[in-house]
């Protein structure tokens, strides 16, 4: 390096004078509470309109007590406001919420509730009756309005109302642009009985999910709603309510709120670098130019040495670092030819090593997911070292039937991870290769006869339990599917696409942010909506849709047509038969209900002498366990393996697909806070895939 020069002098200062003004611009703090109850001593920490309060243990919206007719009324929390970008204001702030809405009839019920987010939190003026204390005749549809809001109507109060008993989305108008009859799912909102809602937003993607159980019945939905279009930067939220002729109570019992990807915890920490930055800061202009000078060749050159070690103890027993212009040519600058398929968080190519003399496929990551992991502000030392220890421990991970990291690259903004490659591709391009043109089954599916299917099931489950319970850390998947498993030569399976959550991270979120569910649709356990992390259980039930997958051929994600009666041919084929569409799980467990557990083999096995009954009925039972609606009564991996290798008896599930029922029964343990975890990161299609897994406490 040149001896001090004016111009890296600039560029120091300029450096750290950004890095000083991020960190001030930033807000470190994470928006967070919870109310498992209400008392009078939380009345200081919310505003409430006249009317409203708090009574009987809950937030009371319209008044409780005295003239309950036409009135209208707004509880919001007053301690902070909700900002509409994340600190880094990279996407819009993800957040999560849970409460537990009572609805009590009075004199018949009506109008309803609502839990809104506005930057206008005074209650308007004659907002009673259809108005939800939302809008009023004469604001309603203005965009000047600023309210986003989730309704939980109870009553038709127009021609446009959809019925009496529903939940809706509402833009600064009552007439929402989205509603669903929960009679659907058997909600009774003004039943008296309490309804669990859990509302979450993914800020990068701008997926609203809206999940809601009441006695068992679930309901969830997912909109995409980007809230930039409707609300500015500070935004109030809670609940609004009315009443007309026909009142109710429109009670909140229970209420927990959280920001999710801002730094969590990391406050201490952020202040800490604030003031060091600033002293710095105040050195650099006091010192003048050598001295900022000085400092900068220091940071970064210690930023160079720890990353060298660390560098240094990866090439010990590690991966192979890469270079960047080798994996360039290796895959022929990225050219689309050698493009294998788009995965979480990137993109997958082929590329050919001559040194190595084999084949590789490299990932490589999305630009806007290196960001955290990038190298032009201060975080990006730590980012880089946690960066460089996570692939060091993932590829420690060594089992049969996980796909191995080989080697990695980080240069110039470009993150590249190498794996193994496998050319026979992933399991579910085998599964549903059929012949679209006549229905007609494959030769590839033909060639997954019931021997090679049972390894796999073997396989995945033996690679998922060395995952949870065989290495030194404990690792979930978080998005165990059939597209990622990849089959070897002899078809055993390859369970692939883990352990990246901490190497890389979607741009905004943290580190703390990686125990957040991104699983994929049909996949996903229901307690995900209400817990909103992945865990142990979650990849058990992830596992036992993947087995039904295999078993059946069907795809989680698209419901099958489902026909009483039972007639001797297929009833699960698509085509013209008419039926109730049902979702694989509940299909399954329907047939295995009913004794008909052999039916949901899949036909391209049907003339497969080789189907083994018992197995076939060992794979139900267990897939079935793993999906129990209540995490606590599914099987841990290890008892899934020994019950597949025989070690142990298949599970016995009820006949009847149990009651999903939440917070789950069988301990005393508290709610839990939805704390951290984007629960759905949309994709383009409505494969709602992202990656993957994540590192839970060592044991
Ligand atoms: C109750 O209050 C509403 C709204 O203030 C008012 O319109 C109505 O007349 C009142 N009813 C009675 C019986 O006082
Ligand atoms: C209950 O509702 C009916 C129907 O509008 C109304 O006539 C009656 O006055 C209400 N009763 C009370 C006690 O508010
Ligand atoms: C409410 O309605 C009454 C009667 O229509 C009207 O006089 C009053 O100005 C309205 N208040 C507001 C805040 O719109
Ligand atoms: C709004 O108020 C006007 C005048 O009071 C009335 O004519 C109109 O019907 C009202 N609209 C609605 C939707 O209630
Ligand atoms: C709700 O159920 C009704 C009657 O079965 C049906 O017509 C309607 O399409 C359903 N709505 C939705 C959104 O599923």
């Amino acid at each position: 390096m040149a001896s001090p020069s004016t111009s890296s002098t600039i560029r120091c200062f300029t450096m750290l004078a950004s890095a000083a003004l991020v960190i001030l611009v930033s807000r470190s703090s994470c928006l967070q509470f919870s109310y498992p109850i209400f008392d009078a001593s939380n009345e200081a920490d919310f505003g409430f309109s006249p009317g409203s309060g708090i009574a009987n243990g809950a937030l009371q919206i319209t008044p409780s007590t005295g003239n309950m007719s036409h009135r209208s009324g707004r509880v919001f929390y007053t301690r902070e406001t909700l900002k509409l970008w994340n600190s880094k204001r990279t996407a819009l702030t993800s957040f999560a919420t849970e409460f537990v809405l009572n609805i009590l009839p009075r004199n018949g019920t009506g109008e309803g509730m609502a839990f809104f987010l506005t930057n206008n939190p005074q209650l308007p003026g004659n907002s009673s009756g259809p108005w939800l204390g939302v809008t009023n005749n004469q604001t309603d549809g203005s965009p000047a309005n600023r309210v986003v809001a989730v309704e939980f109507d109870t009553r038709k109060s127009s021609m446009d109302d959809l019925d009496g008993n529903h939940v809706g989305l509402d833009i600064n108008s009552v007439e929402s642009l989205f509603t669903y009859p929960l009679s659907n799912v058997s909600i009774v909102l003004s039943s008296g009985s309490d309804a669990r809602v859990g509302i979450q937003y993914d800020g990068a993607s701008t997926v609203l999910s809206i999940g809601a159980v009441q006695e068992g019945h679930v309901f969830t939905h997912e909109l995409l709603v980007d809230l930039s279009q409707f609300l500015l930067e500070d935004i109030s939220f809670g609940f609004a309510a009315s009443t007309g002729e026909f009142t109710q109570l429109n009670q909140i019992k229970s209420w927990n709120f959280v920001t999710i990807g801002d730094d969590r915890g990391g406050h201490r920490k952020k202040v800490g670098l604030l003031v060091a930055l600033m002293t710095l800061l105040t050195l650099a202009i006091a010192g003048g130019s050598c001295l900022a000078f000085y400092v900068w060749r220091r940071v970064t050159w210690q930023r160079r040495q720890a990353y060298r070690n660390l560098e240094k103890m990866i090439d010990a027993r590690g991966p192979i670092r890469f270079k960047l212009r080798e994996l360039r040519s290796a895959t022929a600058n990225f050219s689309p030819d050698r493009k294998l398929g788009r995965g979480g968080f990137g993109t997958v190519y082929l590329g050919y090593l001559p040194k190595m003399n084999m084949e590789v496929a490299v990932k490589r990551v999305s630009a806007t997911s290196t960001a955290a992991a990038g190298n032009n502000n201060s975080s990006s030392n730590r980012g880089e070292k946690e960066f460089v220890a996570e692939v060091n421990t993932i590829s420690r991970l060594s089992h049969r039937n996980l796909v191995k990291l080989m080697g990695w690259c980080h240069e110039r903004g470009e993150l590249l991870l190498v794996y193994e490659y496998f050319p026979m591709g992933s399991l579910d391009k085998l599964l549903y290769s059929s012949d679209a043109k006549n229905n007609a089954r494959t030769e590839q599916q033909q060639e997954l006869n019931w021997e090679r299917r049972f390894k796999i099931i073997c396989g995945v489950a033996s690679a998922l339990e060395y995952l949870h319970h065989g290495s030194s850390q404990r690792v979930l998947h978080r998005d165990v599917k059939a597209s990622n498993v990849m089959l070897d030569a002899e078809y055993a399976p390859r369970l692939g696409d883990f352990g990246l959550a901490r190497v890389v991270h979607l741009d905004g979120a943290t580190h703390h942010s990686t125990q957040a569910v991104a699983g994929t649709r049909g996949y996903m356990a229901y307690e995900t909506f209400f817990t909103g992390r992945a865990s142990l259980d979650t990849d058990v039930y992830a596992f036992g849709v993947f087995a039904m997958e295999v078993l059946t051929g069907r795809s989680p994600s698209a419901p099958v047509l489902h026909c009483d009666g039972g007639g001797d041919d297929d009833d699960h084929h698509h085509g013209s038969r008419r039926g109730k569409p049902m979702y694989i799980v509940d299909w399954v467990w329907k047939l295995y209900g009913e004794g008909r557990a052999p039916r949901a083999v899949d036909a391209a096995m049907k003339d497969d002498g080789e189907v083994d009954p018992a197995q076939v009925e060992c794979v139900v039972r267990l897939a079935l366990a793993c999906c129990h609606p209540n995490p606590r009564e599914r099987p841990s991996m290890r008892t899934a393996v020994q019950v597949l290798i025989g070690g142990a008896e298949a599970p016995e599930p009820p006949v009847q697909k149990p009651a999903f029922v939440w917070p789950p029964v069988g301990n005393g343990q508290e709610m839990e806070l939805p704390q951290v975890g984007v629960l759905f990161t949309g994709g383009q299609n409505s494969s709602f895939c992202s990656i993957t897994s994540t590192f839970v406490s060592g044991r």
